[in-house]
């Protein structure tokens, strides 16, 4: 691949969006290279990914500007889709999403960074939806879950304003969940990732499609899905092992990893 690479250390991947002479600009071939490497990850093995982007200065500075230049209205429809596409790929991709944003998230950074469960960056991050004042909406999904995560208020005036945001204002309004210095961001990562990874992992797929789908329907209906998530983990070796291993008083015992079963 040009501009993705694609890591595993342990049960966890690591995508790098890599290129940096573009601070990581999202073109065409990005897109499908993203959707290609989502494709290629090991469901059985591996247990949690982490997105960051190549470099110091910047995790995602949008889509390509220069790409989207000349574009006639048909095909700005087509590419706003065919960023949406990857990004609810991995919005309800069944493994938990790490965003380790290390540097620029503007726009379609901005946007990709929404579409992972987990937001982390680091103490150089700036966050911002600046479409308006190139002439265009944010098109990868920033009005929908920019309003979604930070409530319609917060999300109309950085839309409208288009104003960047340092890493304290996002934390602040419940864009990112931690700050940390840029060389502890990766190391930080990884150790969630790894905390992740030790659970039951049919467990916590069932648990992020619970709350995804849970948050698209009213109450009633998202308590159902719980229930049907809930009762998928029964029967498992995995459930099985968690609970017996709890039940068991012996001193000396010892936890094994759950097997994905
Ligand atoms: N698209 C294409 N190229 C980009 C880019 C983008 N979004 N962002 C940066 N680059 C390129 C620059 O053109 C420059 O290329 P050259 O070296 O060939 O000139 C290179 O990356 C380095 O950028 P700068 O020289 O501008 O670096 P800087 O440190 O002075 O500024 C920055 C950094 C503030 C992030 C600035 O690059 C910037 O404002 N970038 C654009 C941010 C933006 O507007 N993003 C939203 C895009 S629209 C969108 O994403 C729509 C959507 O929702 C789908």
């Amino acid at each position: 691949m040009e501009f993705i690479t694609y890591e595993v250390e342990g049960q966890v991947g690591i995508i790098t969006i890599n290129r940096p002479k573009a601070l990581n600009a999202l073109n065409s071939t990005v897109l499908e290279e993203l959707d290609a490497t989502l494709d290629a990850v090991d469901q059985n093995e591996i247990r949690c990914l982490i997105l960051t982007g190549a470099g110091d200065k910047s995790f995602v500075a949008g889509a390509d500007i220069a790409e989207m230049s000349t574009l006639t209205k048909a095909e700005g429809e087509a590419f706003g889709k065919k960023g949406n596409d990857v990004f609810r790929k991995l919005e309800t991709f069944p493994l938990p999403v790490i965003a380790a944003i290390n540097g620029f998230a503007l726009g379609g950074g901005c946007e990709i960074s929404m579409s992972c469960d987990i937001r982390i960056c680091s103490e150089t991050a700036v966050f911002g939806q600046p479409e308006v004042g190139l002439g265009i909406t944010p098109g990868f999904g920033g009005t929908q879950r920019l309003a979604r995560l930070v409530g319609a208020g917060m999300a109309k005036q950085l839309i409208y304003t288009a104003r960047n945001i340092k890493a304290e204002e996002a934390l602040r309004i419940g864009l990112v969940n931690a700050i940390y210095p840029l060389d502890e961001l990766m190391p930080q990562a990884k150790k969630m990732a790894a905390g992740i990874a030790k659970n039951a992992p049919i467990a916590v797929r069932n648990c992020k499609k619970a709350i995804n789908d849970g948050l698209e329907v009213d109450m009633d209906k998202a308590i159902v899905i719980e229930e049907k998530l809930f009762g998928d983990c029964f029967e498992t070796e995995d459930q099985k092992y968690g609970m017996e291993f709890f039940l068991d008083k012996s001193k000396d015992k010892v936890k094994e990893p759950f097997k994905n079963c």
